[in-house]
């Protein structure tokens, strides 16, 4: 069997995970979700973080006995077989390459806000369909490159955030003007929660670290452990986020812009350094949620093709240990989804997310099942309070999902129903290869 090379450790992981999360959903989908829930996107943020919370728990419990590469794939393959697992991973996959097209379109917006230039929709496109296309060639140098490289724009987006978050909070003090909160629910519940089932994309990504378990050092307690780092640093700079950038900018304002967290700093300040420092570590920050996807996204359908449920020849891997065909795979399907959807954010966001809901759903199931099937494994970490933790998680996934674009789920469908006939076809290639 091909295997992938231990070279990560705690910051790695931590870096990979963090680099997978702070993205385009901070940066540019927050405008979004302000724009649905009001002020009160400060809720939808704290729901949305505790639904993928309650995931975290249980993947963060499952990494720490199994450390496969294919995280949520890997797990449901366990729990339940080969078919539901394989439902999984190619939903997985598809998110990974979903998440990475809208990303690019939030990188592409930024790019042309960078350079001054006025983002036409021929340009936007152009960038975010080439964009993925050099960072795949980057992850096709080897995972240790992938995640140096990956670790430096970690940090510069969390300076970002958090220099946001100083400068607009110091302007809403010394203004002492909180008009910009009333009211606070313009939309009601059911806005609140809308923009809780689109901002839920910009906490997705600590499972990346959970598929990458192959590849990381001491994984029973690096990878638990990382994951709770990841989710808790992204969640609180997150919250900060959202409470300033409703305060010091109306709501309605923020949703029409396309680089909303820019258009809140430039009425907080008029230093050009700040400006410019912000907009440069969005584009770090969809950057390395990029990469990561792609790292991601490539194991996950390489951990698939060596357990036989996709075809054998993706599972090979290049002399430094990549799966390079899974890699440029990735790469070039989420360059082809920007440029043939015409790089629709939103529309982009809730297809990821009810993915993402889908596999969440999946993991806390496995959990369960696996407490009861392999009882006797010793797990570096345990979820707390079980089984409340993981059957609210499921409960939570199936809400979030209902306030979700009907138009995304039914097109998410359609993509499963091609995921079974690949299955299908794959199981049926192969046995009668195996019939003489
Ligand atoms: N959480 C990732 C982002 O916000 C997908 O870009």
């Amino acid at each position: 069997m091909p295997e992938l090379n231990r070279s990560l450790g705690f910051w790695g992981a931590a870096g990979i995970g963090i680099g997978a999360i702070i993205g385009t959903g901070i940066f540019v989908l927050i405008g979004v979700a302000a724009g649905i829930a009001g002020p009160a996107v400060i809720l939808s943020f704290i729901i949305a973080g505790s639904v993928a919370l309650l995931t975290g728990l249980s993947t963060a419990e499952l990494s720490s006995f199994i450390h496969e590469a294919g995280g949520s794939y890997i797990y449901t393959a366990r729990a339940f077989g080969a078919f539901p697992g394989f439902v999984v991973g190619w939903m997985k996959s598809f998110d990974y390459i979903v998440g990475a097209s809208a990303v690019s379109v939030g990188f592409a917006a930024y790019f042309f806000y960078f350079i001054g230039v006025p983002p036409t929709a021929e340009r936007l496109i152009i960038v975010a369909t080439l964009w993925p296309l050099i960072l795949m060639l980057l992850n096709l140098r080897g995972v240790r490159e992938a995640s140096g490289a990956n670790n430096l724009l970690v940090a510069l987006k969390i300076l970002a955030l958090l220099i946001f978050i100083i400068v607009c909070l110091s302007a809403l003090l010394i203004s002492g003007d909180y008009s910009n909160y009333q009211p606070f629910f313009p939309r009601g519940f059911s806005g609140v929660m809308s923009g809780a089932a689109i901002i839920f994309f910009a906490f997705i990504g600590f499972n990346t670290i959970a598929v990458m378990a192959e590849e990381i050092k001491d994984p029973a307690k690096t990878v638990p452990r990382a994951i709770l780092f990841a989710f808790a640093v992204c969640t609180l700079i997150y919250i900060g986020v959202s409470i300033v950038a409703v305060g010091v900018v109306n709501w309605e304002l923020l949703g029409s812009s396309s680089a909303p967290l820019e258009f809140a700093l430039k009425t907080a300040t008029d230093n050009i350094f700040v400006l410019q420092f912000v907009a440069i570590s969005a584009l770090f920050a969809t950057t390395s949620v990029i990469m990561a996807s792609i790292m991601g996204g490539s194991r996950a359908l390489f951990a698939m093709a060596r357990q036989g449920v996709l075809p054998k020849f993706l599972s090979r891997v290049s002399r430094q240990s990549i799966p390079f065909f899974t890699v440029w795979l990735c790469g070039i399907i989420i360059s082809g989804i920007v440029f043939f959807t015409g790089g629709n954010l939103e529309w982009l966001a809730s297809l990821f997310n009810f993915g993402t809901l889908l596999t969440f759903f999946f993991t806390n199931l496995s959990l369960i099942r696996l407490r009861k099937t392999m009882p006797e494994v010793k797990r570096g970490f345990k979820v707390p309070l079980y089984p409340y933790t993981p059957v609210v998680a499921l409960i939570s996934c199936v809400i979030l999902a209902l306030y979700l674009n009907t138009n995304a789920v039914i097109t998410a469908g359609i993509f499963l129903g091609v995921g079974v006939m690949v299955y299908y076809l794959n199981k049926k290639r192969s046995l009668s290869e195996k019939t003489p």
